[in-house]
């Protein structure tokens, strides 16, 4: 039984490390009580990915798999998420993935014992920010890919539309672009097959988009000689252009190191 606790959300800024590490930064959100979603939620559930990564992918919140095993992205969504970046050509490992919110909210079902995901509120999303803002100060990804209407309104604002503006590039200061598509469960909680399949098939090519704007970027910035050659691994291991830099307009405990 979960604790009984008077909703309250404070900011998480206070929780963050002078001088964060994305290691420093993920051990202190273990003991953030910034918000009361700590008394709902087995674990803090921090981003995963390579610190290099190229792209970020941000969710809603965890869901009941990923609060039990402390890990994003590791539950039924997350596996729709594997297979639609297996087909749009992204490789699943070199991708960091988080969720606007770290800490699972739900409530027990009426006639069941399972736990029924909640949707975050405003002011849940605001006080867990700055966790988010240390990911993407410290893993300066290229692009951020936005997964659903809570963290696409989250980065892009409350008026953004997935529906309206799904898979396109859209300029941010906190990436070189910000794509913003569906959320894997909402592809999973479609009313039949033949409707799943056109979402994901949707989702794909939302995908393959930003694959394709990492490449084309790539070729830009790329010397010379280097653009027809760079592999993925190459262009993960090569430093990212400058214009990446915590020059950009991040808020201060977003200004990581890498
Ligand atoms: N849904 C999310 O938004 N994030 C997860 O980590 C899992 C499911």
């Amino acid at each position: 039984m979960a604790p009984r606790v008077k909703p309250y959300a404070e900011s998480a800024a206070s929780y963050v490390p002078e001088r964060p590490t994305l290691d420093t930064v993920r051990a202190a959100s273990k003991g953030c009580k910034a918000c009361w979603l700590w008394t709902l939620g087995t674990q803090t559930v921090f981003g995963e990915g390579p610190r290099q990564a190229d792209v970020m992918f941000v969710g809603e919140q965890p869901g009941d798999q990923e609060d039990k095993a402390g890990r994003p992205f590791v539950g039924p969504a997350g596996k729709l998420l594997d297979r639609a970046l297996e087909q749009a050509g992204i490789d699943r490992e070199s991708v960091y993935v988080t969720n606007a919110v770290k800490h699972f909210k739900w409530e027990r079902g009426e006639r069941s014992t399972r736990r029924i995901h909640k949707k975050p509120n405003d002011a849940e999303i605001r006080a867990c920010r700055p966790w988010l803002d240390s990911e993407i100060g410290l893993v300066r990804p290229r692009v951020i890919v936005t997964l659903g209407a809570t963290a696409s309104q989250a980065l892009l604002g409350k008026q953004f539309r997935v529906t309206k503006d799904r898979g396109k590039p859209i300029p941010s200061p906190l990436a070189e672009a910000i794509f913003a598509t569906v959320h894997p469960s909402s592809i999973l909680r479609a009313p039949d097959a033949a409707a799943r399949a056109l979402a994901e098939k949707e989702l794909i090519a939302d995908l393959t988009r930003v694959a394709r704007h990492l490449r084309a970027q790539a070729r830009q910035s790329a010397p010379r000689g280097a653009r027809a050659s760079a592999t993925r691994t190459e262009r993960r291991t090569t430093k990212k252009p400058s214009g990446r830099g915590p020059s950009r307009e991040l808020p201060m405990a977003a200004r990581g190191r890498r």
